[in-house]
């Protein structure tokens, strides 16, 4: 039937994103924005951190996905638009198509190479699914066109993604999104609370990939604000602080040092650290209570034999 398409939403408010970044770079404590991770090479980091033995989320949440994929499928129903929130390389959606047989497939990402070329290959697979890519940042509100919306709609968040909103942004993304998955439903992945060791490996992995991925927000922002941050000059950190139920990732500054930021010298103390991101965990009712909060009507929940993570489907 048809090819696909890409819609590029990214460049709006891009300038006042940059003075956002610079001004969080320029506070105390300083702050970058996880969506920073993920130009090309943060990409490839990410899938790269996918593999770690140490990452247990993605492996087990394609573990619940294939061991419950009918029942989940049945959940969710046939046709539709099917709308995958954070797609990257659309694997994890490729799993879903066969079985859901959308008559749409909205793609949605803030990294646009990646998500051409994974529509690209993909589309001639499934000629009676139209396929668009949405290149655009939710981070801050999710804005989905409606051209890409049409009867019933799926909306599909995977991956423990949402640990990246705190909580009461969190609920209101949810709101959000609960106000586009008309007549659907909302496929979510949650990662759950769990013993602070396994967690702060899967943070701080052996090889160091983890910490190669913050780092790269260095290299990231050096490009997009013309600053000269020297990789070399910090390291990585991070933990989960079972109190606040989140995992904190910083780049710490392994010397004094001054960098340029928008035409200022910012010095950083040896020892100061940039908050790089935050990844909320969640227990099962917790998560629960939040989708209905949110509207969400009869939320079910799968999960592995360890209950470490969480894949919730719930009604509008
Ligand atoms: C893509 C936000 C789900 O929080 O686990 C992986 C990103 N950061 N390792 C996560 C991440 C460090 C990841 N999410």
């Amino acid at each position: 039937m048809t090819a696909h398409r890409i819609i590029d939403r990214l460049h709006i408010d891009q300038t006042a994103e940059l003075e956002k970044l610079k001004r969080g770079l320029l506070a105390s404590p300083a702050s970058i924005e996880p969506k920073y991770f993920y130009d090309e090479l943060g990409c490839t980091l990410y899938a790269a951190i996918c593999q770690l033995d140490e990452y247990y989320p993605t492996r087990t949440e394609r573990a619940i996905f294939q061991q419950h994929r009918v029942e989940i499928a049945e959940a969710i129903g046939s046709g539709g638009t099917f709308v995958d929130l954070g797609a990257g390389d659309c694997c994890k959606a490729l799993g879903w198509l066969p079985f859901i047989e959308p008559e749409r497939y909205v793609a949605i990402d803030i990294a646009g190479p990646s998500l051409e070329i994974a529509l690209a290959n993909m589309s001639p697979e499934f000629p009676d699914t139209e396929m668009i890519g949405l290149v655009t940042d939710f981070s801050r509100h999710l804005e989905i066109p409606d051209e890409c919306l049409d009867g019933r709609v799926t909306l599909f968040y995977p991956g423990s993604s949402i640990g990246n909103f705190a909580p009461p942004d969190a609920l209101r993304f949810l709101r959000e999104m609960h106000g586009y998955c008309r007549g659907g439903g909302l496929l979510i992945g949650v990662d759950a609370k769990k013993d602070k060791a396994r967690l702060d490996a899967a943070y701080a992995d052996a090889l160091g990939v983890t910490a190669a991925f913050n780092l790269n927000a260095l290299r990231h922002v050096n490009r997009v604000i013309g600053s000269n941050f020297i990789e070399s000059h910090w390291k990585h950190v991070g933990a989960y602080d079972p109190v606040l139920g989140r995992i904190d990732m910083y780049l710490e500054s392994i010397m004094l040092q001054t960098v340029r930021i928008d035409g200022n010298g910012r010095s950083f103390a040896m020892g100061e650290r940039i908050h790089s991101e935050s990844s909320y965990k969640y227990d099962r009712a917790e998560f629960m209570a939040m989708l209905l909060e949110a509207g969400f009507k009869s939320p079910r929940v799968w999960t592995d034999e360890q209950a470490s993570f969480w894949v919730f489907y719930a009604q509008t």
